[in-house]
């Protein structure tokens, strides 16, 4: 449906110190929970309401209420980096987990996880994962969710490759994707250039190298 890149000051200012290969674990993580709550404005503008009658201090009124379930989805494991600046922001969500992990030769991914709340059908599910490379991980977990009967789905990254954008434009046509920021290319091993690495290895401080 849609491609929105956010292209925000603070977002840009926060990436930045998340990009720096010095920037250690912890900081990379309080920086990733300040950007997700910045992406939760963007990416809930425009949620469906309804009416909802409230009485105030001084007269009775015609309020607004999110007229549907929402559902975040993050797919691990850097996903998780985003879901507590989520829920931060959305209180009222209910959370499924999706394991995907891309072979670091093919860079094909696989799935080991998946814990999906019931009535998909009838809830916003927001999918969150900071990188958007190659798309695989992306388009699997679309399938995967779509499969067990979601039908109103946006998918939600930090960092993104213009090839893992085309791939699900192709694949999944039907996706709201939300970007925080456009990156270049993917280097040949499939990393965004100029990214910020392995966002996995580098929120929970297992980069060996
Ligand atoms: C990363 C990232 C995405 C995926 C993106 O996960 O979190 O899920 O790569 O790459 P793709 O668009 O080419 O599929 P990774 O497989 O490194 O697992 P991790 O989060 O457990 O480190
Ligand atoms: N996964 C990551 O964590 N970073 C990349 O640059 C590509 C895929």
């Amino acid at each position: 449906m849609a491609t929105i890149i956010m292209n925000h000051a603070l977002i840009e200012h926060k990436l930045s110190i998340m990009r720096d290969k010095n920037t250690p674990s912890y900081l990379f993580k309080q920086n990733l929970d300040d950007i997700a709550q910045l992406m939760v404005y963007e990416v809930t503008k425009n949620l469906p309401l309804k009416d909802k009658e409230v009485v105030t201090p001084i007269c009775a009124t015609t309020g607004k209420q999110l007229a549907q379930d929402i559902i975040l989805v993050p797919i691990l494991r850097a996903g998780l980096g985003l879901l507590d600046g989520f829920r931060n922001m959305i209180k009222e969500v209910k959370v499924g987990f999706l394991g995907m992990a891309r072979d670091e030769e093919t860079l094909i991914p696989h799935e080991y996880y998946a814990k999906l709340p019931k009535n998909l059908d009838k809830a916003k599910v927001i999918i969150i994962d900071p990188m958007l490379a190659t798309g695989g991980s992306s388009v699997d977990a679309l399938d995967n969710i779509k499969a067990k009967g979601a039908k109103d789905i946006v998918l939600a990254c930090l960092v993104a490759a213009p090839e893992g954008v085309k791939l699900i434009e192709e694949k999944h046509p039907d996706i709201d994707i939300y970007i925080a920021h456009l990156d270049d290319h993917l280097n040949e091993k499939g990393y965004i250039v100029p990214g910020l690495g392995d966002a996995g290895d580098r929120l929970f401080g297992t980069d060996e190298s």
